[in-house]
C-alpha cells in the first residue's frame, strides 16, 4: 500500500569524481587499488572468475604498474580532432568519427529537435510499441543512401549482425567467414549454431577451397567485411560476387567501416568498385562511425527484412533505437549526399599520415583507408608506444590479443575528415619522436 507521508531525504550517492585522484588511468586508477598488489592469481577451475582471467589480470596488472594502461581514458569533452583527458589535451588518433559530425552544430540540433518531438526513449522494443515514424523515415533515407530495395535498423552494428545471421541460418547451414571478420559475425555464428569455416583473410583461393571442402549444408553464406576494421583494407568484392555466382551460396558484406568512406558519394564499398548494390544478397553496417550516432542497419531484399522483422531476436526483445540517435542519422545521411568534399578531405588525410609514417619507416600493414594499423613486435612495445605517444599529446588506441591475434599489436590510427594538416604532421612529429 502506497503510504502518504512526509518525503524522507533520499541517500546521496557518494562523489566520484574520479580525476580527483592522484593516480592516472595509466596507473590503474580505474581498478581501486585491484592491481597494487603483485598477487599470484591462484583462480581455480570451480571459481566464477576462473583461471582464463590469469592472462588478463597479469597483463592488465604489468601495464598498471609500469603506468602504462591504455584503455578506458574517460575524455572530458566530447569527441572530435582535439579532446581532452586528464585535464591535458590530446590529438585524437582513433575515433571512427570519419566524417568528422560529431560535435557538427547540425546534428547537434537534430538530436535536440528528436527528443523536442519525441522525447529521450522509445518505450519498447520495434515490434512491439518501439516503433515511431521517425525509425521508418530513417529506414527509407538509408535504403535510398546505399541504393538498397530496404533496410531495417537496430540499436547496434554487433545486433544487426546478431539478428541477421541468427534469424536466418541454423545448424543445417554454414557460414565461410574472412579470416579478419568482425567480432560480431564469430559471436553472432555461435549464436546461430551454424556450422563455420573461415578462409584466409581477402584471398580468394582459399575461398574457393573453403566452399569446395565444407561438410554438406543446405545453404552457404560466404561473409567478408567491406573495411576491415582492425587492418584498414578492403575486400575484393568483384571476386567475392564472382564466386558466389559460381558456387550458387550467398553473401554478406559487413559495410560498418566503408559507408561515409568509401566511393565517390561515400556509399559504401559497392560504389568504390562500380558493382550494382542488390548483387550483394545482405548488407550490414553500424551508425557509430562515419554516422556519428549509435544503431546498426541490415539492407536487403524486402522478402529478407519481412521476415527478420518477425524472426530477429535482436528486432523483437531489445529497446529501439532513441529518438535522438534516429533524427542524428537522417541528418548525417542528409549531410553525407550534400558534402562529398568530406570523403575527399578524408582520404587526403589518410594518405598524408600513412605516407609519412612509413616515411618514418613504420609498418602500416595493409591500410588502404583510414583506419591504419602501426605495428609492433609485441604487446609490451605497443602499450609503451601507446604511452608515451600519449604523454606526447597524441591519443592512438593499441590494439592488442584478443582483437588481433598473439604476436599481432597494433596502434589503430583512424585519420578523420576534421584533422587539418597541421593536426597530422603534430602526429607524426610525435611518432618521430618515438622513434628516436
Ligand atoms: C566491422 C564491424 N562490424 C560491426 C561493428 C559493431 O558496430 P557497433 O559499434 O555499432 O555495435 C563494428 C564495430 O566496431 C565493426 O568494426
Amino acid at each position: 500500500m502506497i503510504q502518504n507521508s512526509e518525503p524522507t531525504a533520499l541517500p546521496v550517492a557518494p562523489a566520484t569524481d574520479i580525476s580527483e585522484s592522484q593516480k592516472s588511468v595509466g596507473q590503474g586508477q580505474l581498478f581501486n587499488g585491484f592491481f597494487e598488489h603483485p598477487q599470484d592469481w591462484n583462480l581455480r577451475k570451480d571459481q566464477l572468475i576462473d583461471g582464463r582471467a590469469r592472462r588478463v589480470f597479469d597483463l592488465m596488472g604489468r601495464a598498471c604498474e609500469a603506468g602504462v594502461y591504455p584503455f578506458q581514458l574517460p575524455l572530458e569533452t566530447r569527441q572530435g580532432p582535439w579532446v581532452q583527458a586528464e585535464g591535458n589535451k590530446l590529438l585524437m588518433l582513433s575515433s571512427y568519427d570519419y566524417l568528422g559530425l560529431i560535435g557538427d552544430p547540425r546534428i547537434d540540433a537534430a538530436a535536440i529537435e528528436g527528443i523536442r518531438k519525441y522525447g529521450t526513449g522509445s518505450g519498447g522494443a520495434r515490434l512491439l510499441t518501439g516503433t515511431l515514424d521517425l525509425h521508418k523515415m530513417m529506414e527509407r533515407d538509408l535504403a535510398a543512401f546505399k541504393g538498397a530495395p530496404e533496410v531495417l535498423t537496430f540499436s547496434s552494428g554487433y545486433l544487426a549482425n546478431l539478428a541477421v545471421i541468427a534469424g536466418l541460418f541454423s545448424a543445417q547451414d554454414r557460414v565461410v567467414m574472412d579470416a579478419l571478420c568482425h567480432r560480431s559475425v564469430v559471436d553472432a555464428c555461435k549464436m546461430a549454431g551454424v556450422q563455420v569455416q573461415r578462409f584466409k583473410h581477402n584471398d580468394m583461393d582459399s575461398l574457393r577451397h573453403e566452399i569446395a571442402n565444407g561438410p554438406a549444408a543446405n545453404r552457404t553464406l560466404i561473409i567478408s567485411d567491406g573495411v576491415f576494421s582492425m587492418d584498414g583494407d578492403i575486400c575484393p568484392l568483384a571476386d567475392l560476387v564472382q564466386i558466389k555466382k559460381d558456387t550458387n551460396t550467398y553473401l554478406m558484406i559487413d559495410d560498418s567501416h566503408a559507408l561515409g568512406v568509401l566511393g565517390k558519394g561515400g556509399h559504401g564499398v559497392d560504389e568504390l568498385f562500380g558493382i550494382p548494390t542488390n548483387e550483394i544478397d545482405i548488407w550490414t553496417g553500424s551508425f557509430a562511425k562515419a554516422v556519428p550516432s549509435n544503431g546498426g542497419w541490415v539492407a536487403g531484399s524486402q522478402q529478407l527484412l519481412i521476415f527478420l522483422q518477425h524472426a530477429a531476436s535482436p528486432f523483437i526483445f531489445s529497446a529501439a533505437l532513441s529518438p535522438s540517435s534516429v533524427s542524428v542519422v537522417r541528418e548525417a545521411l542528409r549531410i553525407m549526399w550534400t558534402e562529398p568534399e568530406r570523403y575527399v578531405r578524408l582520404h587526403d588525410n589518410a594518405n598524408f599520415l600513412r605516407g609519412g609514417l612509413q616515411e618514418l619507416g613504420y609498418d602500416t600493414g595493409l591500410s588502404e583507408t583510414p583506419i591504419i594499423p602501426v605495428n609492433f613486435e609485441s604487446e609490451e612495445h605497443c602499450a609503451f608506444a601507446a604511452a608515451m605517444l600519449r604523454s606526447m599529446g597524441v591519443g592512438a588506441t593499441p590494439i592488442l590479443f584478443p582483437a588481433v591475434p598473439l604476436g599481432s599489436a597494433r596502434l589503430r590510427l583512424c585519420v578523420t575528415a576534421a584533422h587539418t594538416k597541421d593536426d597530422l604532421q603534430f602526429a607524426l612529429d610525435a611518432f618521430k619522436k618515438l622513434r628516436e
